[in-house]
């Protein structure tokens, strides 16, 4: 009797205690990588080292990793994922990518903590319906969270919008200094139960009316609670300096570590401005915490948008709610078969999702190899025909523009995908291979590793990302697929209490 009771726990202690032997070690840092080994137990790395440093023990699981390379696992650090954790919670589209980790709550969209009646409005459709806005507090969304433990860690910022949605009638003016008191108390309420920080949208319409001050003082309040802020800034176009400038001071007058979301220089009479916008941004880092995130592609992806619509850059269709069989197919082309220009065009297919081929390849580039760049997809998992940064982001980053395009060392290409963004966002354990840190880990063939999501085919799993490991449980392999669901809330106040 007594045997048969200790067993299976016997049986499960024996499968997580794993050495990893003969693998390209990427430690997190920009550092080289090195042959060597790494010694997992539960849920924490406990040793790693060059090849010799561990020893054998009897009873423990090897393997050898030969030719394959080792990496802390990759955090997403700009996702809409606030939704299809608790939905689809094997998170294929991410795990077989080999992240581990997914930053919510981005450009001032989140699910807490706002609830709707009717339709939710642009962008925070973008997340679903009223009914999936079923969180009032972010103590509920936290639940949840641990509830459904989807297959990758949350770490979650509260969107500005939705605490304007949640605390004003009318969120086309200014916020009332006692709507700000109500917005600080949502802050008090979602630092205390595990956010990370704050994020605003001023480029969309629920926040737009927002000035700096207002924006400052909600974000003050998340600053004392040990925040960060993240925004998706004012204008991405001609008034991109502007906005930078405004995004700095209100930062600064915060007192908040900043993150500038997918930075990008957007329509053509902007294509090069990165020249100018680059060497500002860097030159202000000197004075205050501030990075940005970047994804992959010369194409961003959103509703579509009236006033973005344009005869300047292509623009496909990402989803359609009247017209669901125009969906990956462009603008121009539907008009044309309609008869009709652009702009009626995209009243018809309205409310729909659009991808704008809107950036020049050169300045994605040179976002990408800034040392303030951290790897972030703003993948939009609920779209029909999503941008196919969903499902490629991170092997593209190290298959194309590492490996192939020589944009950068593989190293830096890594640090910038885990030990930049968990340093960042304050992800205490997470971000670099070191003993008493979490084993977030990721297995790839560094030759292999390739994104095969294009903009045709959207929904292709990349190839080449062999094992993941989600708080030392082996949650995606590449022949099974998903295996694994041991993901948490994490950051905030999970910090406070670990290491
Ligand atoms: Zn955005
Ligand atoms: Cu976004």
């Amino acid at each position: 009797m007594a045997i048969q009771a200790i067993q299976p726990r016997e049986i499960k202690r024996a499968h997580r205690e794993l050495v990893f032997r003969n693998a390209l070690i990427f430690d997190g840092s920009s550092k080289p990588p090195f042959i060597g080994e790494l010694a997992l137990s539960g849920e924490r790395i406990v040793a790693v080292g060059p090849s010799g440093t561990i020893p054998q023990e009897v009873g423990r699981s090897e393997q050898d990793l030969r030719g394959l390379a080792l990496a802390p696992g990759f955090i997403d650090a700009h996702t809409h994922d606030d939704r299809i954790v608790l939905d689809e919670p094997a998170m294929l589209p991410k795990i077989s990518q080999g992240v581990t980790t997914v930053v919510v709550g981005n450009c001032g969209i989140s699910l807490a903590p706002v609830t709707f009646h009717g339709d939710p409005p642009p962008p925070m459709n973008l997340l679903g319906g009223a009914d999936s806005y079923a969180f009032p507090s972010f103590a509920a969304y936290a639940e949840a969270v641990g509830h459904t433990a989807p297959a990758v860690n949350v770490a979650a910022l509260v969107g500005h919008s939705a605490l304007r949605l949640a605390t004003m009638d009318d969120v086309g003016r200014k916020a009332s200094n006692g709507e700000i008191d109500a917005m600080i108390s949502y802050a008090d309420e979602a630092m205390a139960n595990g956010a990370i920080g704050f994020s605003t949208g001023l480029f969309y319409p629920p926040n737009a009316a927002a000035d700096a001050n207002e924006v400052a003082r909600v974000a003050a309040r998340f600053a004392e609670r040990g925040g960060v802020y993240a925004t998706h800034m004012r204008d991405e176009f001609d008034q991109v300096m502007e906005s930078i400038d405004e995004t700095l001071s209100t930062a600064r007058h915060a007192r908040i570590p900043l993150v500038i979301s997918h930075h990008k220089c957007a329509g053509p009479r902007n294509w090069g401005r990165t020249r100018e916008t680059l060497p500002h941004i860097e030159k202000a880092a000197a004075g205050q915490p501030v990075n940005f995130d970047v994804y992959p592609y010369d194409a961003g992806s959103t509703n579509l948008r009236f006033d973005l619509v344009s005869e300047e850059y292509r623009i496909m269709i990402s989803w359609s709610r009247p017209h669901p069989e125009m969906i990956g197919r462009d603008l121009k082309d539907i008009a044309a078969e309609w008869n009709c220009d652009l702009k009626e065009a995209a009243q018809r297919l309205d409310p729909a999702g659009a991808i704008y081929f809107q950036m020049d390849e050169a300045d994605v580039r040179r976002v990408m190899s800034s040392k303030l760049a951290m790897i972030g997809s703003d993948g939009l998992p609920h779209d029909a025909h999503p941008h196919p940064r969903l499902w490629g982001t991170f092997p593209r980053v190290i298959g194309r523009y590492a490996r192939e395009l020589s944009l950068f060392p593989m190293e830096v290409a890594i640090n910038k995908m885990t030990g930049l963004p968990a340093q960042v966002f304050k992800l205490a354990g997470r971000g670099r291979l070191k003993a008493g840190f979490f084993a977030d880990l990721v297995v790839f063939d560094p030759v292999r590793i390739i994104d095969k999501a294009t903009y045709e085919t959207p929904k292709k799993r990349s190839i080449g990302v062999m094992q993941v490991f989600v708080n030392g449980d082996l949650s995606f392999s590449e022949e099974s697929g998903s295996t694994g669901r041991a993901g948490r809330l994490i950051g905030g106040g999970d910090s406070r209490t670990t290491i």
